[in-house]
């Protein structure tokens, strides 16, 4: 096995207009790893995470993915990289004229060189992974908030990426269906070897599933570790933040 990561991000930065929201951001992420992404709101996680998939391009520093620093790449150029990382949308981002079916098999759609036997197979076993096996000629109003995540969740995975970026995937859910959520991210993990990153206020849920905690402060990594050393940090930041007490 080597120690090359999946994902190196040095020295990132962004601003809007005199808003430095990224100020030198330094990450490594593992192939196969689950990362779980704190830090307060409105701190840059979404902004730096927008970065992977090149939602976002960098004012400096670089970004290499299986050692390719795709900063550099030209739009056309990017579509390899977009194919390796699917991102799950905090609202879910669903099409409400479309069935579920037809909602998770939008991404495959415009891959032209897929059959539609191929589509079908590949959105099925999509369903199945969330559990909604039975759920694909329904429309999105016909569900609930925790099977609109799941569906989201389904045409994150439809694509086979090797990472998949899970932008607050408990915001608005009650403990258990988020409970629910966090077993199908570790399931995606350990059958299909997914790399997860997930950025969450829920602390319960980063303790359940991360291999490793990063944590954002002022535009930089502030700290990062693996669970059990989370529990015993005298960081007071660290403290505060997971004791839930309010910060100055
Ligand atoms: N496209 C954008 N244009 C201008 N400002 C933005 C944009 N995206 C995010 N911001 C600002 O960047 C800051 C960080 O936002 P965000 O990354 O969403 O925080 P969070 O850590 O809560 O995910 C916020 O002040 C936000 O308003
Ligand atoms: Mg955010």
């Amino acid at each position: 096995m080597s120690n090359n990561p999946f994902i190196r991000i040095c020295n990132l930065h962004q601003r809007f207009g005199n808003q430095e929201v990224l100020r030198g951001v330094n990450l490594d992420i593992f192939r196969g790893e689950t990362m779980v992404l704190l830090g307060k709101s409105g701190g840059g996680k979404s902004v730096l995470m927008k970065h992977l998939p090149l939602l976002l391009r960098p004012t400096q520093g670089e970004i290499f993915m299986d050692g390719i620093d795709i900063t550099k790449l030209r739009e056309r150029e990017l579509a390899q990289v977009r194919h390796k990382v699917g991102m799950m949308f905090q609202n879910g981002a669903l099409f409400d004229s479309l069935t579920l079916f037809e909602n998770i098999a939008f991404p495959l759609r415009e891959d032209r060189s897929l059959n539609e036997k191929t589509i079908r197979e590949r959105v099925s076993e999509a369903l199945a992974n969330v559990s909604l096996a039975d759920h694909g000629k329904k429309f999105p109003s016909e569900i609930s908030g925790g099977m609109r995540k799941r569906v989201a969740l389904a045409r994150a995975v439809v694509d086979l990426p090797d990472c998949i970026i899970y932008d607050e995937p408990h915001a608005g859910l009650d403990p258990i269906t988020g409970a629910d959520i966090d077993e199908l991210m570790k399931n995606l993990q350990r059958e299909k070897g997914i790399t997860n990153l997930v950025i969450t206020h829920e602390i319960r849920s980063a303790f359940r599933i991360a291999d490793r905690i990063v944590f954002m402060h002022e535009g930089k990594i502030y700290w990062q570790g693996t669970t059990a050393a989370l529990q015993a940090t005298t960081d007071p930041l660290m403290r505060n933040f997971i004791e839930g007490n309010p910060s100055e």
